[in-house]
């Protein structure tokens, strides 16, 4: 009596997007989510909705809703997450609270995210890398969201908030950070006093300022395993 489930949700991925377990890699539980949340997932509903999902990483994409605080609640394994080329505008105060093992987070080329919410980033004390890249309108994200992680090694920034950096608050608030990413473009309005910015990063700390091409700029946390 399986068969008319699975030809149910092969008919889903192609109509309403789906998630599914992505096994290319290796020794990693991989969740892929097209379009709708983990929660909403065939696979969710096959594997019983009260029982968490035993994934590691979620890679996130083209959701046109709005983030509910609590779709993470079914991953509490989680230790990368993913979110890109969504329409989602804000992230919610403890959207991230249930999935205390979270060390890598990406969000990225969200065209519409404009406002992460000052306790979005609550509870996570093991985060080692935080990349914020290319999301158009964001203008609320302060590094005080994520001050209490003092775990953090790389961050990549969106370049008001490199800007508005105060140097020694840095390195108290992330004594092991190793290296701050950003994309800069030449025609920016902003590009000379980023510069000149960095220059006193530079100077002031051990720290390695990447500037990267945003094809690559966070490729680290999602490539396959060597
Ligand atoms: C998101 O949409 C793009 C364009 O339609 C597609 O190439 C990509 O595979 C989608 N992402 C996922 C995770 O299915
Ligand atoms: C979850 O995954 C881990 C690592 O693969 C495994 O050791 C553990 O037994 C799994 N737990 C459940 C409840 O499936
Ligand atoms: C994205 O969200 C905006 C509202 O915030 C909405 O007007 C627009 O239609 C959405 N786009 C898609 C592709 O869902
Ligand atoms: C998954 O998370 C739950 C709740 O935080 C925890 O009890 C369990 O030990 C975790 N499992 C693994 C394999 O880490
Ligand atoms: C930046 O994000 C926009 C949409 O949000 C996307 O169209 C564009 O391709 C992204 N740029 C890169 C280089 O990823
Ligand atoms: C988050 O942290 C607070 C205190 O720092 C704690 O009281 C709360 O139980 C934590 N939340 C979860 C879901 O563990
Ligand atoms: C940084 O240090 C270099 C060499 O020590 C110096 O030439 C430069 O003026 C300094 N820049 C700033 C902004 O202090």
């Amino acid at each position: 009596m399986m068969k008319p489930l699975v030809i149910l949700s092969i008919v889903l991925v192609h109509s309403y997007g789906e998630c599914e377990y992505d096994s290319r890699y290796i020794g990693w539980k991989v969740f892929r989510c097209d379009q709708i949340t983990p929660e909403e997932s065939e696979f969710n509903k096959l594997h019983g909705k009260e029982k968490p999902l035993n994934f590691t990483r979620l890679y996130w994409e083209n959701f046109t809703g709005e983030l509910d605080p609590n779709t993470l609640k079914v991953l509490p394994n989680l230790s990368t997450f993913e979110l890109k080329n969504s329409n989602f505008s804000t992230i919610p105060d403890g959207f991230f609270e249930a999935c205390q093992d979270l060390e890598d987070i990406e969000l990225r080329n969200n065209n519409n995210l404009k406002t992460i919410e000052e306790n979005a980033f609550k509870n996570l004390t093991k985060l080692r890398n935080l990349f914020i890249i290319n999301n158009s309108i964001l203008e609320d994200f302060y590094l005080e969201f994520v001050s209490h992680c003092d775990q953090m090694e790389n961050l990549g920034l969106p370049s008001d908030v490199v800007l508005s950096m105060d140097i020694p608050q840095l390195k108290e608030w992330f004594p092991k950070l190793y290296s701050i990413s950003i994309v800069i473009y030449v025609e920016m309005e902003d590009s000379e006093k980023i510069m000149k910015k960095i220059e006193d990063v530079i100077n002031q700390t051990e720290l390695k300022i990447y500037f990267r091409d945003l094809n690559d700029c966070c490729s680290f946390i999602n490539s396959y395993p060597e």
